[in-house]
């Protein structure tokens, strides 16, 4: 049998999901979150379905989940609403005796997939052929636990969008250039924000094996890994501009790992705590276009109804990795959960946990 057959096998969630009623689920989940009390931590990302949101202990964005992770002693069982790397990185900062799940091995990040360790591994030999020992990687918490240990190796760290202005000065006290990974847009932007020239950027292609530049080699400061998030690649200027001519006054706020012409055209652009907080504070009556995730858009819109919100992209999908975790998955882990069975844990390996951990605290223990 094919590992693909296999794997499908292994994924397929019992027929009696889909005969049970959406209430039956939903007091199900309740009924196993009350007998586990403490016991049990459920942590949701902003990105997440309402149907599963509702039963977070606890949301936030990738700084948060990733501080909420290490904080949180007395949980034996976290079950992470979210994708696979922050899974990952919960089950870094967690101790040996927590168990971390994910309801559905399908929830992976496509941009985190956009960097393999061992595209890395020969990405960096060559760095260090044309550049010596005069550079430092980040990664953004979006990728491999792999990936992150091996920022952690050589002396480099992770970053939020949240943080990455912060870790991006940082890194600049420690080398004279950088390798940003796997997000090319959030490294663009957060290093041109940071008085960087984009001639002083360029960017490392994993596929073709090569940095793409026609600038003089020694003039780069900042080698972007050329990933993308296939969410935040949608929203385009032409939207803004389109926008700006019907309706003059809506206000334009993206996330960003939208490309850097979009971040430049818009009236705001941040993480997706900056969004929130950002939207929250607002004057009654203003009207948002919003650059990130469907589901958080649609939330916002209904958790301030005084304001109007909507997306920037009016035909925009919702990241569909994160959306795999439903409410039919939530309460499959919960109930296997129940009878004794980790479905789905999560464990990075001892020595890779070690190596990630190191460039995880240099982010976490900056103030
Ligand atoms: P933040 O939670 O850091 O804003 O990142 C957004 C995102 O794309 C998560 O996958
Ligand atoms: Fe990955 Fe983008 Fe989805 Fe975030 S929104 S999990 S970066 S694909």
């Amino acid at each position: 049998m094919k590992l693909l057959d296999q794997l499908n096998q292994v994924e397929r969630i019992p027929e009696k999901y889909a005969s049970m009623t959406k209430e039956e689920k939903e007091s199900r989940i309740l009924e196993i979150k009350e007998k586990f009390g403490k016991r049990l931590y459920i942590p949701g990302h902003h990105y997440q379905r309402d149907e599963v949101i509702q039963f977070a202990d606890s949301t936030g964005d990738s700084l948060q989940l990733a501080q909420l992770s290490q904080d949180n002693t007395d949980a034996e069982f976290i079950v992470f609403c979210g994708v696979h790397f922050m899974a990952e990185t919960a089950d870094m900062l967690t101790k040996d005796n927590q168990h971390v799940i994910l309801p559905d091995l399908k929830a992976g990040c496509s941009m985190a997939d956009m960097a393999t360790i061992e595209q890395t591994e020969r990405a960096w030999v060559v760095l260090q052929e044309l550049y010596g020992d005069s550079i430092l990687p980040l990664t953004y918490v979006n990728s491999t636990a792999a990936i992150k240990a091996f920022c952690g190796r050589y002396g480099g760290a992770t970053v939020t969008s949240s943080n990455a202005m912060k870790m991006v000065e940082w890194a600049f006290t420690q080398k004279e250039r950088l390798l940003f990974l796997p997000d090319q847009h959030l490294g663009r932007n957060t290093a041109f924000d940071l008085g960087v020239k984009l001639e002083e950027m360029a960017v490392w292609d994993p596929i073709a094996h090569k940095l793409e530049t026609d600038k003089p080699i020694e003039d780069i400061k900042v080698i972007l890994w050329k990933g993308h998030c296939s969410v935040h690649e949608k929203f385009t200027v032409e939207q803004i501009n389109q926008l700006r001519e019907e309706e003059p006054d809506t206000k334009v706020i993206v996330h960003p790992e939208c490309p850097h012409e979009v971040v430049e055209r818009a009236d705001l652009n941040g993480s997706t705590h900056y969004i929130i907080e950002t939207i929250k504070k607002s004057v009654p009556g203003t009207v948002w276009a919003v650059g990130t995730e469907m589901n958080l858009v649609k939330r916002l819109a209904t958790q301030y109804p005084e304001q109007t919100i909507k997306s920037l992209n009016p035909n925009m999908c919702p990241c569909l990795t994160m959306n795999r975790i439903d409410l039919d998955h939530l309460v499959w882990s919960l109930e296997l959960l129940e009878e004794g069975t980790l479905h789905h844990p999560i464990r990075v390996d001892e020595k890779t946990t070690k190596e990630a951990r190191l460039a995880l605290e240099r982010m976490l223990n900056r103030p």
